[in-house]
């Protein structure tokens, strides 16, 4: 069965895209991962993926809106990663205003969302499905949390995030999803340790997990999303930062799993 981990943020900006295209990737080492890029009224994964025009046939939006089935939008990017023992499979969402607006106004159905990850999974066999998400309480979001089997809540220190993401955690409750609690972007000033254990006594009283803390870097930014920084630089303290979220998430996967059976 594919398991699908949906990565949200209450507020915009906290680093979902940078962390799906890093941990999908990651991930598609070793396992059969799909991608969905879900932030359908501001799509990016396509960019960090390097994609160009003539690459994509059909996306998500053209799914959701009648027009395309899976077959002609997921494209395989394992050849263009090295992943000959997994696999990388990517989903684009639309960056048409007009598609966007189209999908605005008829809307997006649970169904239609759900028979999506369905016949993507079967038809590429994934392991697991990665869907990068739209900030906030809306619609798209809410389906996002409703068809996962984990959500992963991306916050910065700081207070605005941290109240958001508490919001966020009752709402998955609502749902119940197993939420990962996971701090991105943490400040020069704050010690790494301080923040770890700053996450793990927040997902105590958020009744969450806690996944990891991941530092400001300098080199992340600089990148400025042309790449997946982990293909570029497998070495650095990011990626193996990015190795230890992926292999916990897929243990605390497991053990959910086990523990539902
Ligand atoms: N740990 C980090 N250190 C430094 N920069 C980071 C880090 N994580 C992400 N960034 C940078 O932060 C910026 C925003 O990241 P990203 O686009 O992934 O956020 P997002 O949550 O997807 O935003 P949105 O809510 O608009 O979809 C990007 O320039 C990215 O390179
Ligand atoms: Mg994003």
């Amino acid at each position: 069965m594919t398991k699908v981990i949906a990565i949200h943020s209450f507020k915009g900006g906290t680093g979902k895209t940078t962390l799906s295209a890093n941990l999908a990737t990651t991930l598609a080492a070793n396992h059969r991962v799909g991608v969905m890029d879900l932030d359908l009224s501001g799509p990016g994964l396509h960019v960090i993926f390097g994609l160009k025009k003539g690459d994509v046939k059909a996306t998500l939006t053209d799914i959701f809106l009648g027009d395309a089935s899976p077959e002609d939008v997921v494209i395989d990017l394992s050849p263009r990663f090295g992943l000959s023992k997994g696999g990388l499979f990517f989903c684009p969402a639309s960056n048409k205003v007009e598609d966007m607006l189209r999908l605005l106004k008829s809307g997006l159905e649970v169904t239609v969302f759900q028979d999506t990850l369905q016949k993507v999974g079967e038809l590429y066999k994934l392991d697991y499905i990665i869907v990068d998400t739209h900030p906030g309480v809306e619609n798209d979001t809410v389906l996002a949390m409703g068809c996962c089997d984990a959500l992963v809540l991306v916050s910065r220190v700081d207070q605005q995030d941290l109240f958001g993401t508490a919001v966020m955690v009752l709402l998955a409750e609502t749902f119940e999803k197993p939420t990962f609690l996971t701090l991105n972007m943490v400040p020069p000033g704050v010690k790494i340790k301080d923040a770890e254990k700053v996450g793990r006594e927040l997902a105590q009283l958020f009744r969450s997990r806690f996944l990891a803390a991941f530092e400001f870097q300098m080199d992340v930014i600089n990148n400025l999303s042309r790449s997946v920084f982990v293909i570029d630089n497998p070495n650095s303290p990011f990626a193996h930062k990015i190795t230890g979220a992926a292999e916990s998430l897929m243990r605390e996967l497991g053990e959910a799993a086990k523990v539902a059976n």
